[in-house]
């Protein structure tokens, strides 16, 4: 069954981690980032991530209102100075396995500033501690070099590439790394 794990506010140096909401003024706003910069998000995802501004204002209401029955989640949007840079937590918890991934995307004007480094502890913290994961997942795009770094720098081990997983609307094919951390390692590094 799936629940919806609603993320609580958490303070991170300049950092304010809180939920989305699915309101008319974020949706246009994570819209609009991701139809600017829809080139920088290319390693990303097939196509466009969404169609409409209705579209983002439904996904982030339905999981404001715990309607989402994909899978567990806990998403904070990243926000300095009441803006909204981008959002990162934990996606696809498996509460048998004890297993999640990191997820994170940045707008392009708060890339290059080590955002995602600075706030990754405390999602694991999160991950290990609160939600007592054994192991928290990386996955991306074996081309998308930045998320490739952002795994490597916060000592995640590369399991494996996934060789052609993806086939995109373009006809390119994409291989998936598989970047891992045990909580072993993670105690490791407290
Ligand atoms: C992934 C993402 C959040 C990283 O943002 P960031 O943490 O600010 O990362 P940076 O832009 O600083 O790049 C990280 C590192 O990769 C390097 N890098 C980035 N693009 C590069 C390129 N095209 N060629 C070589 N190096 C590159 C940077 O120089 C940096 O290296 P350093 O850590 O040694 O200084 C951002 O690129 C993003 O939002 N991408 C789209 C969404 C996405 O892909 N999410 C991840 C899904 S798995």
């Amino acid at each position: 069954m799936s629940e919806f794990i609603k993320p609580e506010q958490i303070i991170v140096d300049d950092f304010v981690l809180k939920q989305i909401p699915g309101t008319p003024k974020f949706a246009k706003e994570i819209y609009d980032i991701f139809t600017t910069d829809s080139a920088t998000f290319k390693h990303w995802f097939d196509g466009d991530m969404w169609k409409s501004v209705d579209e983002v204002e439904r996904y982030y209401y339905d999981k404001s209102q715990n309607n989402d029955p994909r899978w567990k989640y806990a998403m904070y949007g990243i926000f300095r100075n009441n803006e909204l840079l981008g959002e990162i937590g934990l996606s696809g918890i498996d509460t048998k396995n004890q297993t999640g991934e990191i997820g994170y995307w940045l707008k392009k004007s708060a890339r290059g500033q080590g955002i995602v480094d600075k706030i990754m502890p405390t999602i694991e913290e999160l991950g290990f501690e609160k939600f007592n994961l054994r192991k928290i997942n990386i996955w991306c795009d074996n081309d998308n070099i930045a998320s490739y770094r952002n795994a490597e720098k916060n000592g995640y081990k590369l399991e494996g590439i996934q060789r052609e997983r993806k086939l995109w609307s373009d006809g390119s094919v994409h291989s998936t790394a598989m970047f891992g951390k045990l909580k072993s390692e993670y105690k490791k590094t407290l």
